[in-house]
């Protein structure tokens, strides 16, 4: 099986979690993308989505799925997204596709959050996978020597804007010891707007594809 076909395996699974007539978070990247496809025949069960992205937002769209701003929804429901990693813990890496800032809004806000991947994407201890800081683009600077001081090798993504028009910078070489430690520190750099560790706000549920089949695992 490919590496696509897990993804859509992964996808397919988690449309056991929509929530009947409720509000459905959606997150953004290629897993997620899969998700959407799907969702188009099972639209009439959710109440409405709210979109991560201008990409899930303008995809949910084509599939006529129904979409509503965040601030007109008192609760998300259910959050479904993808992850670049995740730990046993269900801490994850995430914004590989710049879209972390509003993903972390999404899944801290949510009642209940799936993490829809396959295998390769499931890690003993984070960090391999460099880490996405969206930034203010006037504080750039700044914010690198920060992250320096921190032990990191920040590298501007370049020709990169978000959705919110703000820069991404990808850091490697930090230490991942203390996830949740590291997540704060780093929110605390002013001109930081978010950073792509998702360990303060972990994953509810994984559904892991497998070249044996999915694999359903909750967090303890
Ligand atoms: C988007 O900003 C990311 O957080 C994605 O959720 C993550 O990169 C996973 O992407 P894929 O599903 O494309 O692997």
């Amino acid at each position: 099986m490919t590496q696509n076909e897990l993804k859509q395996q992964a996808a397919l699974a988690a449309l056991d979690y929509i929530p009947d007539n409720g509000i459905l978070g959606i997150g953004s990247g290629s897993t997620v993308n899969f998700f959407i496809a799907a969702l188009a025949n099972k639209k009439h069960l959710i109440g409405a989505t709210v979109a991560s992205s201008v990409a899930s937002y303008t995809l949910l769209k084509q599939h006529h799925i129904p979409v509503v701003e965040f601030n007109q929804v008192a609760t998300i429901d259910v959050y479904i997204d993808g992850a670049d990693e995740i730990n046993p813990l269900f801490q994850m890496i995430k914004g590989g596709g710049g879209c972390l800032l509003r993903e972390k809004i999404l899944a801290t806000a949510a009642r209940k959050f799936v993490c829809i991947a396959d295998d390769s994407k499931m890690v003993k201890a984070l960090g391999a996978f460099p880490l996405a800081i969206e930034v203010l683009p006037m504080a750039q600077s700044y914010v690198a020597r920060e992250l320096v001081k921190l032990g990191g090798l920040p590298v501007l993504r370049e020709g990169f804007i978000t959705d919110n028009h703000n820069i991404i910078l990808d850091v490697h070489e930090l230490s991942f010891h203390e996830p949740i430690a590291l997540e704060e520190k780093l929110a605390t750099i002013p001109g930081v707007l978010g950073s792509g560790l998702f360990a303060r706000r972990p994953a509810d549920s994984l559904l892991l594809a497998t070249t044996t089949g999915i694999q359903i695992k909750e967090h303890r």
